[in-house]
């Protein structure tokens, strides 16, 4: 249970703000009075996600470290305070019908017990090293640094709240796509370590796990992919952002204040 209005006089920093789930954080911290700094490297995303809820952008990639430090620092000077960063920005791995064919003919000879007409996916010999640092990079690279350099302003005010989007894949990964689950269960990791690091002088690091979130970035998935998804989650159906949102604002907010270093799915089930 949230208070409505919680969060007024308060600042946001939202990274990929402009889009699915991160535009639904900006939105919700927005309706509880919060003015939030909107991030995305899509500039007309961020510009119509802070014009929508009054707020600021900074359009910048989260893998470069000095622009998130001077962004934050800027929306410091600007706002005179920063109490909540939700390190969101993300991308999912390209889907490749090729393989998606592939992964059918392979289920299709183990439902018949053809084991020996199995063919190696390849997914990790094939990956690049281009794809590989690029995928740790925006996740695991940018939510390190979005981290940091909010603490450098959180932990002296001894206030301050940091929430890091990973992913069920951090938790429970899935065949095919090892840079993603990775960088995700990284991030598991770090929220942990910075959230013990930090619990005892007023700041709260917590990470959210959603699960398979109706946004534009699974637009990009093949639909028998998709469909065969659907029918593992057990709640029957894909998450809406604005599920992730509540609990976002929840670990954003005075209601979660024994949360600390502290992981949290919503997934339907499929976690
Ligand atoms: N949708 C899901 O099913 C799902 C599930 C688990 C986790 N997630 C995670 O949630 C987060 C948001 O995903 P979404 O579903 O809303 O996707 P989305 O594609 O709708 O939004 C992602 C936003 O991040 C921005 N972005 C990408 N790279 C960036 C960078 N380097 N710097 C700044 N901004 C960048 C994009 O421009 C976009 O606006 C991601 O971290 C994703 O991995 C999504």
């Amino acid at each position: 249970m949230t208070t409505p209005g919680a969060l007024a006089g308060q600042v946001a920093f939202v990274t990929g703000g402009g889009s699915g789930l991160g535009a639904a954080f900006v939105r919700r911290l927005a309706a509880d009075g919060a003015t939030v700094v909107v991030n995305d490297v899509n500039a007309a995303n961020a510009a119509a996600m802070a014009i929508e809820v009054n707020g600021d952008t900074a359009v910048f990639d989260v893998c470069d470290s000095v622009a998130f430090d001077t962004e934050v620092d800027k929306a410091v000077e600007r706002h005179g305070r920063l109490d909540i960063l939700i390190n969101n920005a993300g991308i999912a791995p390209p889907s490749d019908p090729a393989r998606v064919e592939l992964s059918i003919q392979n289920q299709m000879a183990r439902m018949e017990g053809r084991i020996d007409d199995l063919v190696p996916p390849n997914s990790t010999v094939d990956l690049s090293d281009e794809d590989w640092d690029r995928m740790i990079r925006i996740h695991l690279h940018g939510t390190f640094y979005g981290t940091r350099a909010a603490l450098r302003h959180m932990t002296p005010a001894r206030s301050g709240v940091v929430v890091n989007v990973s992913s069920v894949l951090g938790l429970r990964p899935l065949a095919g796509a090892v840079h993603y689950a990775a960088a995700k269960a990284g991030i598991i990791a770090l929220t942990k370590s910075v959230g013990q690091e930090v619990a005892a002088y007023g700041v709260r690091v917590n990470a959210v796990c959603p699960g398979w979130i109706d946004t534009p970035l699974l637009e990009a998935m093949d639909p028998m992919m998709m469909a065969g998804i659907v029918m593992q989650i057990p709640k029957g159906r894909l998450g809406t952002a604005g599920e992730l949102a509540e609990l976002v604002r929840f670990l954003s907010g005075p209601e979660s204040s024994y949360c600390n270093g502290d992981i949290f799915a919503a997934s339907g089930g499929f976690a």
